[in-house]
């Protein structure tokens, strides 16, 4: 069982696919991309992805040239042949080759190029999160908006590596009127006076599809929730911490600025939501996710 990818259609060793220098993902960042996780053959909230994909693209100027059955089936093609079962689904879409290696869109005269990378999915559900706060802020919205996904990761990726010089594991990225917005890859849940509390879209963020996920999930529950502007100083004081995303569901945070939290575990009312959180999940793949796939890639 082989990492595949998908390039423009045609499916290859993942170690054998090629990008000509010219293409613009490769000298601009130009390009957009989700990270989709299978329950066996079935993307999880694949709808939801295909979405703010389009918007991505909208956000970059970029237009697509197919559509969401297309990619569905290629896809579905490539994590049929890699049999890896659960896998990693990485859709990258670059703006494709260009006529010179220059930043002017009036150069970008190629197609977009297609790029599907199947992998088996890493085992990092709910994996424990040190968080330390890091100088560097997170990208201004008016500058490159961290809601548009686009492949150019320099800011998480120096947030990172920020946090990992303090012993941490993921980072806790400010912006600059000093509000919380997210970690590296992941969107953050603090409890502070027992609500949990998330940083709304306005802070700056990636518009996670699993913070949505979780903010209705929790709201179900009965459980106290909000989309709030959330200060250093309340992360100092918080009760619990978690990050969300589409690999790790929910990680708690088991430690802050090298701080052990609840012994070094996760927080007590954390733990409770991981399994009915993954119930929930497994729930919403049985009913929604997977009759919705079948039909997409029905022939
Ligand atoms: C910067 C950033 N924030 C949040 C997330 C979590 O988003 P999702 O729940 O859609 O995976 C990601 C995931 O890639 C991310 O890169």
């Amino acid at each position: 069982m082989a990492n595949l990818c998908n390039l423009d259609g045609v499916i290859l060793p993942e170690a054998d696919a090629r990008i000509p220098v010219l293409d613009r993902g490769f000298l601009f960042g130009d390009s957009i991309y989700e990270v989709v996780r299978t329950w066996g053959e079935v993307p999880f909230a694949f709808p939801e992805h295909w979405a703010r994909l389009l918007a991505s693209a909208e956000g970059l100027r970029m237009a697509l040239d197919l559509d969401q059955r297309t990619v569905a089936r290629r896809i579905a093609a490539t994590v049929a042949q890699a049999g890896h079962g659960d896998s990693y689904v990485r859709v990258v879409v670059t703006r494709g080759a260009g006529e010179a290696p220059n930043i002017d869109l009036a150069y970008a005269t190629a197609k977009p190029c297609w790029v599907i990378l199947v992998r088996p999915a890493p085992r990092i559900a709910g994996l424990p999160a040190k968080l330390a706060a890091v100088d560097r802020l997170r990208n201004d919205r008016r500058a490159l908006d961290p809601a548009t996904k686009s492949g150019n990761y320099l800011n998480s990726v120096l947030g990172l590596a920020e946090a990992k010089d303090q012993g941490a594991t993921d980072c806790a990225m400010f912006n600059a009127q000093g509000e919380l917005t997210e970690a590296s890859t992941s969107n953050l849940f603090v409890r502070v006076d027992g609500v949990w509390c998330t940083p709304p879209l306005a802070a700056g963020i990636l518009a996670g599809i699993t913070r949505a996920l979780l903010l209705a999930f929790l709201a179900g529950r009965g459980e106290g929730v909000r989309e709030q502007h959330l200060r250093r100083t309340d992360l100092d004081r918080a009760e619990e911490m978690f990050l969300s995303s589409s690999l790790r569901d929910i990680a708690p945070v088991t430690h802050w600025n090298g701080r052990a939290l609840h012994g070094g575990g996760p927080g007590p009312r954390t733990a409770v939501l991981m399994p009915a959180f993954a119930q929930h999940c497994a729930g919403l793949l049985r009913d929604r996710y997977a009759p919705a796939w079948r039909a997409l890639v029905a022939e």
